[in-house]
């Protein structure tokens, strides 16, 4: 590839049109593998429900100070207190910082497995044991991503899962109760037709111009334009995902039927495979221009992205974006009941973490030209501006 051609890189995976038709597989990994499953519209809505499920309101929960800030919202909005534990530079829990700050009023142990590495699982639940206290895991960045033989979601009292940022699917999160006490809970209604279309459509669309090029591009620029118009007109309310903020209004809303469909259709190992094989190609690619946060890929994790340590994230972001890379910047700001003052290393990586895509979509020569695309971006990053010389 010429630098001056422009990629189409989506930061998540895109619907292939037979998806919507393929037969089922059996689900091995969780949550589909579970028989205590709830299927909601977001993730964010299972931590809500846990919170009032495990009757944490009122009470501390013990969350990671490396956190997206959603979940610590819905936390917050479902009536418990979030105090927070040190994580240090390479997305490692403190688990001696956990142990020090439990006291009479911590009531459950909140862990997040950052894009797929798993956390220290075990010990979590170990602390918690000896607490008294249940252990909250959230996969929503680790769906179908294993310690070892171990899949994650698994050891915590809840496992917690979103299922559209590692499946092409249009929404979905998941609640997965281990153990053996059983909770009634509601079963969500069915999210707006439309909403489900609406994200249904674009995935497709999506995968039109990963597959077709300029063409594609073209035929996608146009049905955005007409369906923009059509959703105005309808007034049509399109419950958008991935977004930053808790939002009460839609805690009660579940996952579409469809969801289910294309999810249970998927090639789950092929997916955990494929993504493997895209982040070995970049760590290899990428290792001696960007000291990578991990030097290996463990067995049986299933990456959510390639973290790239960067010193100017926005310059970067604007570079690769430009190539048509669709880079996200992670985890830019703390919740503001967490000092960043109180964890430095956190907020160190806050300015420095960008996601690269690795996704099962893109093949081995796409991928060649990410890292080519980044390669290049990254010298530029370093070369004095004319400004400084
Ligand atoms: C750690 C973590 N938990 C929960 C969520 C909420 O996921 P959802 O967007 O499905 O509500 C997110 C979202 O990014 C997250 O990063």
């Amino acid at each position: 590839m010429k630098t001056t051609d422009k990629l189409f890189v989506p930061s998540l995976p895109t619907l292939w049109p037979h998806m919507l038709m393929a037969p089922p597989r059996p689900g091995a990994l969780p949550p589909f593998s579970s028989p205590n499953a709830r299927y909601f519209y977001f993730a964010r809505n299972a931590v809500w429900l846990t919170i009032k499920m495990l009757r944490l309101d009122g009470g501390e929960v013990l969350m990671p100070a490396y956190h997206h800030g959603v979940e610590v919202e819905a936390v917050v909005d479902a009536g418990a207190i979030p105090r927070f534990y040190r994580v240090g530079s390479r997305w490692d829990v403190d688990v001696a910082d956990v142990a020090k700050r439990i006291t009479p009023k911590t009531r459950a142990l909140y862990l997040i497995h950052y894009a797929g590495f798993p956390g220290p699982v075990d010990a979590m639940r170990k602390l918690a044991d000896e607490h008294g206290i249940p252990l909250i895991e959230d996969c929503a960045l680790s769906l179908l991503s294993s310690d070892g033989a171990t899949p994650l979601g698994t050891t915590g009292d809840v496992g917690i899962f979103c299922l559209y940022k590692t499946l092409p699917v249009p929404n979905g999160g998941a609640l997965v109760v281990n153990g053996k006490r059983s909770y009634s809970l509601p079963e969500p209604p069915a999210p707006p037709l439309a909403s489900t279309f609406s994200h249904t459509v674009s995935a497709l669309l999506q995968n039109l111009e990963l597959r077709g090029g300029a063409v594609g591009r073209g035929l996608r620029g146009l049905v955005r334009s007409v369906g923009h118009g059509a959703v105005k007109a309808a007034s049509v309310e399109r419950v958008a995902t991935g977004t930053q903020h808790f939002d009460r209004r839609h805690v009660d809303l579940g996952m579409s039927p469809l969801t289910k469909r294309i999810a249970l259709a998927q090639d789950l190992e092929g997916i955990v495979e494929a993504r493997r094989r895209n982040y070995f190609l970049l760590l290899g690619r990428l290792r001696d221009v960007s000291p990578p946060l991990f030097n290996q890929l463990p067995a049986g994790v299933s990456p959510l992205f390639y973290p790239m340590v960067v010193q100017d994230k926005e310059l970067l972001l604007a570079k690769l974006r430009e190539k048509g890379i669709d880079a996200i910047d992670f985890w830019k700001r703390f919740h503001p009941a967490c000092d960043p003052s109180e964890f430095p290393e956190v907020a160190q990586l806050r300015r420095t973490i960008l996601e690269i895509p690795c996704h099962q979509d893109l093949s081995p020569e796409v991928m060649g030209q990410v890292a080519d695309v980044v390669r290049e971006a990254l010298k530029s990053e370093r070369r004095p501006s004319k400004r400084a010389s």
